[in-house]
């Protein structure tokens, strides 16, 4: 395999790590400031995270490559009120997009075919985090400023549950 290909599916698996560690510190915010349902949905995102870094591990593994894991770093982001936790997933969603892209034209360019056919799975992934982002801003827009409407919401997404990812290797 190509080695900057090989480099930045290894790095990937840091960054999705460290995407878990971001949305637990924002899942522990939300039931800090008493919000479970926002707590448990982000929750839930940080073990889709783990699995998106699974992933690449496996499909390192699958090539005969043993990745050299690196450290996670600190999760960093000042976090103020609710609305502004939601403006970050979306905004790091799009940063994970952007990233996702660069290993795909890095493959795309020495026409590693199977790496682009992994990662489709990811690009699918991508566009469907970024909506739901979306929606949850959207939402929370909409009925987070009624106490009873943000007790609804978070309701609902308090009954999040965690299913696997649908791409195995
Ligand atoms: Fe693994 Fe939310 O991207």
């Amino acid at each position: 395999m190509d080695t900057k290909v090989v480099n930045l599916l290894v790095q990937q698996i840091n960054k999705e790590f460290y995407s878990a560690y971001l949305y637990l510190d924002f899942s522990n915010y939300m039931y800090d400031k008493g919000l479970s349902g926002f707590g448990n949905w982000f929750k839930i995102q940080a073990q889709e995270e783990r699995d998106h870094a699974l992933l690449f591990l496996q499909y390192l593994q699958n090539s005969g490559i043993r990745p050299e894991l690196s450290a996670i770093d600190k999760p960093a982001i000042e976090l103020s009120d609710p609305k502004q936790v939601l403006a970050e997933t979306l905004k790091h969603e799009q940063y994970v997009t952007s990233l996702i892209n660069d290993i795909y034209e890095a493959a795309f360019s020495v026409k590693d075919f199977r790496t682009m056919q992994f990662l489709d799975w990811f690009v699918k992934e991508q566009g469907e985090e970024e909506m739901n982002a979306n929606d949850l801003i959207t939402r929370y827009d909409l009925f987070g400023g009624d106490p009873k409407g943000l007790y609804m919401l978070d309701s609902e997404l308090g009954g999040r549950v965690y299913s696997a990812p649908s791409l195995q290797l």
